[in-house]
């Protein structure tokens, strides 16, 4: 039985397509994130699942139930929303079991299950407090609180992180984590930020202009990326694209005499393609020393920066930009050319015409 199916789903406003049919089905148990840009689609989506929007066409079902046209509190889903207002006069205990209290739950059991999620979130000693009187980390739980305490086939959460700073955001991020190893819901996750999407997620949608340019597990989406758009998506900083041009099992890199060998399984498809995109991710490039200065190619190292736990360096190769990841004590200077080695096991290869990889 899967949790969540969704047939086709498609969602016009007016003459625009904003869903151009969505298909997908959700184990039990499956953490999904939605990732993409801004304006792709995701809360659509994630609202048509909840029923706070009705799709123009397609399906949902819940649990291997039809829910189209059901009510948004019939469906056994809760949502923490990006802007999770809580109420500003009740304590945090009022705000965890406030969904239950609005359901006629009985006091006790109310009670009982506040504590639990307090427990769980590990907020029971701000139980008495007002919202006022909390972190913003501690407001974000108590605002995920209130959909734990109902226990739903199904958790929908739409950027529950974005505004928190950078540093609780991680906290947050591993307490989620925490949460459905704990307890093993199925949950939906929208968000644009790749990190939260690659550490989060058994699987993640790529989302692009309304439809899933990729669905996989974060292992597949980082290695083996299905389109240039989903390769440069996902990574930081981003994978290189080298514009090249096929022949004799060279990629000539365009506009300079620089090549590289691609292996031998890819040649017939580069071939037939003769345009094609190679992606190296940055972290794929090293410093050539004498023993492999042979391979590899060569760039102009224009900026270098250290961020801590690597050195960033961007170089351009012809008119094309390269950014190389390196150990921080690596020996570059900026104006010199510089021969880079590449793993050639991690190249990414696109078809220019289709920017599908091949
Ligand atoms: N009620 C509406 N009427 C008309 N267009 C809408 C409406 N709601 C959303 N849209 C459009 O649909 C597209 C998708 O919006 P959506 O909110 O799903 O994007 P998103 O992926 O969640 O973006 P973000 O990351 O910015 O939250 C956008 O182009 C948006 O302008
Ligand atoms: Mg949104």
């Amino acid at each position: 039985m899967s949790a969540l199916e969704l047939i086709d789903i498609r969602k016009r406003y007016g003459s625009v397509e904003t869903l151009k049919g969505i298909d997908l089905s959700l184990a039990d148990g499956e953490f999904l994130v939605l990732l993409g840009s801004s304006g792709c689609g995701k809360s659509t989506l994630l609202n048509i699942i909840a029923g706070l929007a009705e799709a123009t066409d397609g399906d949902v079902r819940i649990g291997d139930r039809s829910v189209t046209g059901v009510h948004p509190k019939d469906r056994d889903i809760a949502m923490v929303f990006q802007s999770y207002a809580l109420y500003p006069n009740m304590s945090v205990a009022r705000n965890i079991g406030f969904g239950l209290e609005m359901r006629k739950v009985a006091e006790a059991e109310r009670i009982a299950a506040v504590e639990k999620t307090a427990k769980i979130l590990q907020i029971e000693n701000l139980l008495a407090r007002k919202p006022s009187e909390l972190s913003g980390g501690q407001r974000q739980r108590v605002a995920i609180g209130r959909a734990l305490v109902r226990d739903p086939q199904i958790f929908l959460f739409d950027e529950p992180l974005s505004n928190l700073d950078a540093k609780l955001r991680m906290e947050m991020r591993t307490e989620l984590k925490r949460l459905h190893q704990m307890l093993g819901t199925t949950i939906v996750y929208v968000t644009h930020d790749q990190i939260e999407a690659m550490t989060l997620a058994t699987r993640i949608a790529v989302m692009r202009d309304g439809q899933i340019e990729q669905l996989a597990a974060p292992d597949e989406i980082y290695n083996r990326p299905a389109t240039r758009y989903v390769a440069s998506f996902v990574g930081s900083p981003p994978m290189n694209m080298l514009d090249c041009t096929f022949a004799d099992g060279l990629a000539h890199i365009d506009g300079t005499l620089s090549n590289i060998a691609l292996p031998a399984h890819l040649h017939e498809v580069a071939a037939a393609a003769h345009h094609i995109t190679v992606g190296i991710r940055p972290e794929s490039l090293t410093l050539a020393d004498a023993s492999n200065t042979k391979f590899g190619i060569d760039a102009k190292i224009e900026v270098v920066e250290l961020t801590g736990p690597e050195l960033v360096v961007t170089a351009t190769i012809g008119k094309q930009r390269l950014t190389v990841s390196l150990p921080p004590r690596s020996q570059v200077s900026v104006g010199t050319t510089q021969r880079f080695a590449i793993d050639v096991s991690a190249l990414h290869v696109f078809d220019r015409a289709t920017d599908k990889r091949i």
